[in-house]
């Protein structure tokens, strides 16, 4: 979309795979979507360094909104959980330096069952407008699949009227995908910021696995519809949850930065693994997420390893991904496998010299050509990066 936002995939957090719909604050008063929860998640993300990192997103997901509407037909947060409105915590996120992110749907109901924006969507974006909201996820629930090429580009048309500038992220090709209808890119690109291809994550490598598989197919060519002002989505990063080892977690930061994909996190900073947390951080990595070519990598198979490679400014350079994913290597890959190669596999192909550095620890690999054979280990589920720049 071309509103001058998201020129690079927006960075921020967001509430849904870690938090869920909970609803209960007398069991759960730290952990349910409510006030508590967002501000000392906007707190922490500028005490914690992610905010200077590029973090500046804080997205409240499903189940904020009372269920019913006020007697104008306006959207309200719900009264227990955000006792002093929606206006009132986006000023607080704001006065942080951060940026207001909320959820909606364009159907009658949210996915679980809020009021939804069907037959309101000129009076929802003028509400978010009103209160001062940065960046809308429109989900596609409870609506007809047919309605979608009008919904999305309705919804946008009434957001720019507001005249405040906000993120618009859609749900339109995941829709097409659970439905079996053919996406329009073309028409998906020019209405949002960002799109929802592919499955909702889950706490699992199975689940970021089939991701990684997915991109990998590259269903409609859709990598080519990936750039400044509109982004391909994978779903959130659970890096710093429960469900990854070290090396699944470097596999999923690894893979999302290469895919110039939106990093919109969702576990709870005030809680985690330094390990995580320098993943998160790591300059290297955001160095290419937010890349301005914003090329979107492409895969193809190497033995037992899948190589994914995009090209990175300055001109020239190139960031590569080796991903060792065990299940067709002979007895499953309990060990690391040895990967040695010359540089030309990787497509750089004009006998000129170029500086090899991994991307994880920064350590340099030297100096090489095309023909230089390059070494290094990839433990099982696990991820190796360099990028490559002329000399
Ligand atoms: C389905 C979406 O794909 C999820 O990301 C999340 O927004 C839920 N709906 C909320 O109900």
């Amino acid at each position: 979309l071309d509103n001058g936002l998201a020129l690079t995939p927006p960075l921020g957090w967001l509430t849904w795979e870690r938090f869920r719909c909970q609803t209960n604050c007398k069991d759960y008063p730290k952990n349910c979507i409510g006030e508590t929860l967002i501000k000392e998640m906007a707190d922490v993300m500028v005490s914690d360094g992610y905010k200077d990192a590029g973090y500046e997103y804080i997205i409240i997901d499903d189940c904020w909104p009372a269920s019913k509407r006020t007697s104008e037909g306006r959207l309200q947060g719900d009264p227990e959980r955000f006792p002093n409105g929606m206006k009132a915590l986006a000023d607080y996120i704001h006065s942080k330096g951060l940026k207001f992110g909320i959820y909606e749907d364009f159907g009658k109901k949210t996915c679980a069952g809020y009021p939804g924006s069907e037959f309101y969507l000129k009076m929802d974006s003028q509400t978010f407008a009103d209160w001062g909201v940065d960046f809308v996820k429109f989900d596609q629930c409870n609506a007809d699949p047919h309605d979608m090429k009008y919904g999305y580009p309705v919804m946008e048309f009434f957001m720019n009227k507001t005249g405040r500038p906000m993120v618009f992220a859609c749900e339109w090709p995941l829709n097409n995908l659970v439905k079996k209808i053919k996406p329009d890119f073309a028409a998906i690109r020019k209405t949002c910021n960002m799109w929802r291809n592919y499955n909702d994550i889950e706490d699992s490598f199975d689940s970021v696995l089939s991701i990684i598989n997915y991109w990998a197919k590259d269903p409609y060519n859709m990598s080519s519809y990936a750039g400044p002002g509109g982004w391909n989505d994978p779903d959130e990063i659970i890096v710093g949850d429960f469900g990854l080892s070290h090396d699944q977690e470097r596999v999923q930061m690894g893979m999302w930065c290469m895919f110039a994909a939106p990093l919109l996190l969702s576990n709870d900073l005030r809680n985690i693994r330094n390990s995580s947390k320098a993943l998160i951080l790591n300059k290297r990595l955001l160095a290419i997420n937010q890349d301005p070519l914003g090329i979107q990598a492409k895969a193809f198979n190497l033995g037992y390893v899948q190589v994914w490679t995009r090209s990175i400014l300055p001109l020239g350079s190139k960031a590569v991904a080796v991903l060792f994913v065990t299940d067709h290597y002979p007895g499953k890959g309990g060990n690391y496998i040895k990967v040695t190669y010359p540089l030309s596999i990787y497509g750089i192909t004009d006998g000129k010299q170029y500086d090899i550095t991994e991307v994880f620890d920064g350590h340099s690999m030297g100096t090489h050509n095309t023909s230089s054979i390059l070494t290094f280990n990839v433990n099982p589920t696990g991820i190796f990066m360099f990028t490559v720049k002329p000399v």
